[in-house]
């Protein structure tokens, strides 16, 4: 099965430490530690941890564009990145070691055109990709249906596409309909055009984005709840191992990556999501620009193949 993902928003993503957060005064920081970063690039990267092949398509511009394939590459990844006009943006994260929290400054996206983001497509339909991973927010300059036109384009190259973005791009281009969704709580709420649902109308919410036509696969993430998933053939929930969370940032990435490789390897629905639950609670093990650790995933996974079956939600 051939894997592609696309990142119309890539970063590079920059990460120091420093003791405390002052201002006014030179704050010291540890050595800047520099990864590539943006939803679909996150999920190249988890694929080539646990052994599988995909390639990354995204637009990347000026000397930070170049250093984010180059990143890629090193790692083992392979990239199609269209040269645009401008910088690939920088976001840049700070660790507090005295408090140990984490400070995210996220930039704003590279502007780009349509005819860029179709020129992204064009990279795409030649790779002639099973699976297209779709992935992260839209950049500035794009209308915010466009995602709804890589729906319609995925089923014109007949490749299966699994979507993970919020807000109006991803309602837009659920109503086109798409292979697989990878909704948060958050996000499947707003699908459903609620505040906030409670865990026990998450299976009925998750069923109705089925019936609706807009996925035939859902797989919602609950965080440590674990996941739901759902098809036309019902629900089940899959729930998380208990693990010392760190931090959860890059966990949606890492599940989305557990997810995409099982399913490459043939697995059912239900073991794909048991394996990208494990990939999502192994990322929260360790600090962000790392992901997971395979050993992790093999642990945490034999753990939910062997226990998870009594800490279901009973009134799911
Ligand atoms: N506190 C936690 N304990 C155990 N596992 C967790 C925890 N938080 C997240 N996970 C794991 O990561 C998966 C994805 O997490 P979550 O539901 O928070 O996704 P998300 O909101 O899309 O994340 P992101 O902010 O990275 O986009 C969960 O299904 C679960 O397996
Ligand atoms: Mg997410």
């Amino acid at each position: 099965m051939l894997i592609v993902t696309l990142t119309l928003n890539p970063a590079l993503d920059k990460s120091s430490s420093v003791e405390q957060l002052t201002p006014e005064s030179k704050l010291r920081c540890s050595p800047v530690k520099t990864d590539a970063g943006g939803g679909g690039i996150n999920v190249s990267k988890g694929i080539h941890k646990l052994g599988g092949k995909s390639t990354a398509v995204f637009p990347a511009g000026g000397a930070t564009g170049l250093l984010l394939s180059s990143l890629l590459e090193q790692e083992g990844i392979a990239t199609r990145a269209l040269k645009v006009q401008g910088d690939t943006r920088e976001n840049f994260s700070i660790l507090e070691t005295s408090s140990n929290l984490q400070y995210r400054f996220t930039m704003p996206g590279l502007p780009i055109t349509v005819e860029e983001a179709d020129a992204c497509l064009e990279l795409v339909a030649e790779l002639k990709p099973d699976i297209l991973v779709v992935s992260g927010s839209l950049p500035p300059g794009l209308p915010s249906n466009y995602y709804q036109k890589v729906a319609g384009f995925s089923k014109y190259i007949n490749a299966k596409m699994v979507l993970d973005t919020s807000g109006v791009p991803l309602r837009a281009a659920a109503h086109e309909g798409i292979f697989m969704l990878k909704p948060n709580l958050g996000e499947l709420s707003a699908m459903a055009g609620v505040e906030k649902l409670e865990m026990n109308q998450v299976d009925d919410a998750a069923l109705q984005v089925v019936h609706q036509g807009m996925c035939e696969v859902v797989v919602v993430s609950l965080g440590a709840q674990g996941a739901l998933l759902a098809t036309k053939d019902g629900f089940e929930h899959i729930p998380a191992p208990m693990v010392r969370k760190t931090t959860t940032v890059g966990a949606g990435d890492s599940m989305v990556a557990g997810m995409i490789w099982a399913m490459s390897e043939g697995k059912s629905y239900k073991e794909m999501v048991q394996t990208g639950v494990a990939c999502g609670s192994a990322a929260t093990l360790n600090t962000g620009t790392e992901l997971f650790f395979p050993a992790d995933v093999h642990k945490l996974l034999s753990w939910i193949k062997t226990y998870g079956e009594r800490y279901k939600y009973t009134d799911f």
